[in-house]
């Protein structure tokens, strides 16, 4: 071969007196390089150990219990809340703390998160106009449950009493974030007006928010000396937003947080949920029942048959067209089931009808702006779909039956087949999500039977591929 012939040619051509040279240049280039080498892991051995660099996803799933939440309350209001608090706690499953300014009559509740009081504020200045200063005390939680050095803390999930979560939601969520990295994960007002005074990257208190356990600690170390430049803010939602904001951090938005800065009516929000997972709702007290003729407890507790059931479906709506009877059926699963005479196009049916009023009682229900896609509620009750609420819920390890029952308003003229209707029945199969799938989700599909006795059936399905939920005409 060339080159092996080219290099005995060279070691023929050496005279011995630079064979001689050649092997000393070599032997004192193996002693340099041993002397170096040795020196180097001698060097090695004085340093710190190698740094394990921060993984990209955490290395074990997160479950329940590496969240803690911490239930900002007052001894005044707790005792009105605790029916909220019964819906998402529980003393097996949740991790959760109540601070409150002093302790409320009665003993501890084995049923309700434990009970702390919070140390006193009165040092810190408070100087927002009519506001109240407990909003230095709620802020403070965040260094108080911190302080506490709890066990295994992944991420630290802050809300109020009258805060409604739905756990393993909020768990699924924040398995897309690594809690070693600095996060402040939540959602902002769904009032435009709110978000103007307040901020856009503000996480809005009641909804709740989570920070990462990382980002928690440095808030904690920090927060007491940050507190005092912002005495002139409103709430503890703000002050929190503020020390961030000075950490060089910002909001990460998940749209499932729910301020609730609304009255009324939620049934137009409920029924057009985003294509993520339901995290809370706030605000349940200044709303109706989010069920027909129950008062808000019983509602609720209609609403947590379905979360107990299948979490991660719950509001998540499904369209799908019935041709023969030309009706539009949009499910929104473990709530309601809404009927449209006629064909309504997807992204129509993606809009939040506007079936509440604003928060801010002195502005007229049609003048709020709001942060999402808006249609009206027709005034006309004869020209709105005909909704079925959910009734009753069964499962077992072939699926998930929930059935929907409407309120018939007899005195529409309406095509035979929507007077008829009576009931609606829906199957579908337990909602899982991996972490790479909530990345990026997608709506399921649905197929309507015929109606047979006033009674419709709906089955839920992943879509095809290239499956396009329209009419098909
Ligand atoms: C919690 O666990 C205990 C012991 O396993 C059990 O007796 C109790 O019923 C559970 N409580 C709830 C609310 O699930
Ligand atoms: C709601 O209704 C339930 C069942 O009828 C009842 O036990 C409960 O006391 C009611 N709650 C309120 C606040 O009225
Ligand atoms: C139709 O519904 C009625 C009332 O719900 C029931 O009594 C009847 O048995 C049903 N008939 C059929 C054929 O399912």
């Amino acid at each position: 071969m060339p080159s092996s012939s080219s290099s005995s040619g060279v070691l023929k051509t050496l005279a011995p007196s630079r064979l001689k040279n050649l092997c000393l240049a070599v032997s004192l280039f193996c002693i340099f390089y041993l002397l170096l080498s040795n020196h180097r892991r001698a060097a090695s051995l004085l340093q710190a150990p190698p740094v394990v660099p921060p993984q990209a996803t955490p290395a074990t799933p997160t479950y329940r219990r590496h969240l803690l939440f911490t239930v900002a309350s007052s001894s005044l209001s707790f005792p009105r809340r605790r029916p909220y608090l019964r819906l998402w706690y529980s003393p097996n499953s949740t991790r959760a703390l109540a601070f409150l300014d002093r302790l409320p009559d009665g003993g501890p509740a084995p049923d309700l998160p434990p009970i702390l009081v919070s140390q006193d504020t009165s040092r810190f200045p408070y100087t927002f106009p009519g506001g109240l200063r407990s909003a230095i005390r709620v802020a403070r939680v965040v260094k108080e449950v911190v302080d506490r050095g709890e066990p295994g803390v992944r991420w630290y999930v802050f809300g109020d009493d009258d805060t409604v979560f739905f756990v393993d939601n909020l768990v699924s969520v924040l398995s897309k974030y690594d809690h070693t990295k600095w996060y402040y994960i939540g959602s902002n007002s769904e009032n435009y007006d709110q978000n103007i005074k307040y901020s856009f990257d503000m996480a809005f208190g009641g909804g709740g928010f989570a920070i990462s356990r990382s980002l928690a600690v440095a808030l904690a170390r920090v927060l007491d000396q940050c507190l005092v430049r912002y005495a002139h803010l409103y709430g503890s939602d703000a002050r929190i937003f503020s020390c961030l904001a000075e950490l060089g951090v910002s909001l990460t938005h998940e749209p499932g947080f729910h301020q609730v800065d609304m009255r009324g009516n939620l049934l137009g929000l409920l029924t057009a949920h985003p294509l993520s997972p339901l995290v809370s709702l706030h605000h349940l007290d200044a709303v109706d029942p989010i069920f027909p003729n129950m008062n808000r407890t019983q509602a609720l507790g209609l609403l947590f048959e379905a979360v107990n059931v299948d979490p991660a479906r719950v509001l998540q709506q499904s369209v799908c067209y019935d041709r023969t009877n030309s009706l539009t059926i949009s499910v929104s699963w473990g709530y309601a089931v809404r009927v449209f005479d006629g064909y309504e196009l997807l992204p129509d049916l993606l809009a939040v009808q506007r079936t509440f009023t604003s928060w801010r009682r002195s502005i007229s229900a049609g003048s709020s702006h709001y942060m999402f896609d808006m249609r009206e509620f027709p005034k006309d009750p004869c020209k709105r779909p005909v909704t079925f609420f959910l009734h009753s819920i069964l499962s077992d390890e072939n699926g998930v039956q929930s059935n929907y029952e409407g309120q018939i308003i007899e005195h529409c003229i309406r095509g035979n087949k929507l007077r008829n209707l009576k009931k609606v029945t829906v199957f579908s199969r337990k909602l899982e999500h991996d972490i790479e799938q909530m990345k990026a989700l997608r709506r399921q599909c649905c197929d309507v039977l015929p109606i047979i006795n006033g009674s419709m059936v709906i089955h839920i399905r992943q879509c095809g591929e290239n499956e396009l939920i329209s009419m098909q005409l």
